[in-house]
């Protein structure tokens, strides 16, 4: 992709695609569904396409129209035993969550994905799926859950959970619709709660509870678990995809911009908060609830930025948006410095490196730590030379130098950028279309 400098401002009014993280979990609980449910807002990126496309081989019957998914879902006991291996691309959460589904059927099945996915970590969720009974051969992609008719029910357990993620607490409650007996997950702090309302939504009793020692509990009780068919579920604008965007107009002088009908889980938008600490100007409008998710129109004016300082549970709520963040950063007044972000090291790329190397390509200040990155802000920083960023193939590291590039009056290369079909299908045409 090839990105030139915005002459003016970030203009209008803008759709962002659905919510990739809703779209994966609106497949599979639909699939697993006694009816039909039809979807609107579905993400039509290669990862949730992804999803979709194993589902299938599962033997689950849909049908796409224009801009609706209209899925036949085939109750908790109706999957078939797939042809062949299942491919989630680069998709950890299509991954991780299909771990636990599969977890509790009665055939085995094998699960890979691309050479990211055979990097990154699988034993968090093979161990806790591992205890509720579960087989497997292998402790990365390609993984096999094995089971056969002769499987024994999985059990329910009570996991303490070592780290905050949503991909292994949703791992854990797929399996646990299978369990006999109560599953129960603590984290050690919320982490993206979309499992949890779209259970609710398909009728699924839940507990959640906040604990005084400021970890949290999500409890499946014991039971006969059935998901209902028959709703229409609505996926709002993705956050993550609308993060691109509300920094782009956060850092081009002239800028005014409104996108609508984003998703503002409370769980998700930690970025927003930082934003306003640095001093950025977001207006929240039209706040309405859809199929159990919190949305709003969110308009952004061009602001001057200062720098800031984020780690702990602030930064589990920013998790996804720590490179476009880095953006924001590099433009702002000051020192920012970036704690308690390991867990960075292992997504689609190593990103306290990858994030670093890209702000630098750019001239920025910058370096890593252990557990984060140092960036020293410049808000006069002048790029005028023809630039090439690696993109390392992470969709995320793309966009946010697709962002940074407006700010170049030259030219800006961003090498293999076919990754961020992944997740934001059309995003150099709507950025270019914003910043015309
Ligand atoms: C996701 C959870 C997060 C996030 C990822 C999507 C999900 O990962 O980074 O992009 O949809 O559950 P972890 O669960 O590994 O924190």
């Amino acid at each position: 992709m090839k990105i030139t400098g915005a002459k003016k401002g970030l203009r209008g009014a803008l759709m962002m695609p659905g919510d990739k993280s809703i779209s994966h979990r609106a497949v599979i609980l639909a699939a697993l569904a006694d009816g039909k449910t039809e979807i609107s807002g579905f993400l039509r990126g290669q990862d949730c396409l992804h999803t979709l496309k194993i589902f299938k081989m599962l033997g689950v019957e849909y049908r796409d129209k224009k801009d609706k998914l209209l899925i036949k879902g085939r109750g908790l006991k109706g999957l078939r035993k797939p042809d062949g291996q299942m491919d989630v691309g680069n998709s950890g959460t299509a991954f991780r969550l299909l771990a636990g589904v599969l977890a509790g059927q009665d055939f085995t099945a094998k699960l890979t994905g691309d050479e990211s996915i055979q990097k990154r970590p699988m034993g968090r969720v093979i161990e806790p799926l591992h205890r509720m009974g579960a087989e497997f051969n292998g402790d990365k992609a390609p993984l096999v859950i094995v089971n056969n008719k002769n499987t024994k029910q999985l059990v329910g357990i009570a996991y303490e959970s070592p780290l905050a993620s949503a991909q292994v607490k949703s791992a854990i409650l797929l399996a646990g619709l299978y369990a006999r007996g109560e599953t129960s997950v603590t984290e050690p702090a919320l982490s993206r709660d979309h499992t949890e309302r779209m259970f609710k939504t398909f009728g699924v009793r839940l507990r959640t509870a906040a604990l005084p020692s400021g970890k949290h509990k999500v409890i499946l009780p014991n039971g006969k678990h059935k998901l209902k068919g028959g709703l229409k579920i609505k996926i709002p604008g993705d956050f993550s995809a609308a993060a691109f965007f509300i920094v782009a107009a956060l850092i081009v002088p002239g800028s005014k911009l409104l996108l609508k009908n984003v998703g503002v889980n409370p769980t998700r938008i930690g970025l927003l908060d930082v934003l306003k600490k640095m001093g950025a100007k977001i207006i929240w409008q039209n706040k309405k609830m859809l199929s159990g998710e919190p949305v709003a129109d969110l308009q952004i004016v061009h602001s001057p930025l200062k720098a800031v300082e984020i780690g702990g549970e602030l930064l589990l709520r920013m998790i996804d948006e720590a490179p476009i963040f880095a953006v924001a950063a590099a433009l702002a007044k000051g020192r920012t410095v970036v704690k308690n972000a390991e867990e960075l090291r292992v997504k689609e790329s190593d990103r306290i490196k990858t994030v670093v190397e890209m702000l630098k390509g750019f001239g920025v200040s910058a370096a890593e730590t252990s557990d984060g990155f140092v960036i020293d802000g410049n808000p006069e920083l002048q790029i005028a030379a023809p630039l090439k960023i690696n993109s390392h193939y992470d969709h995320r590291i793309a966009m946010s130098a697709a962002v940074f590039g407006l700010l170049n009056q030259k030219e800006t290369t961003i090498t293999d950028d076919k990754c961020i079909e992944t997740s934001f299908p059309g995003f150099a045409a709507l950025l270019q279309k914003a910043a015309r």
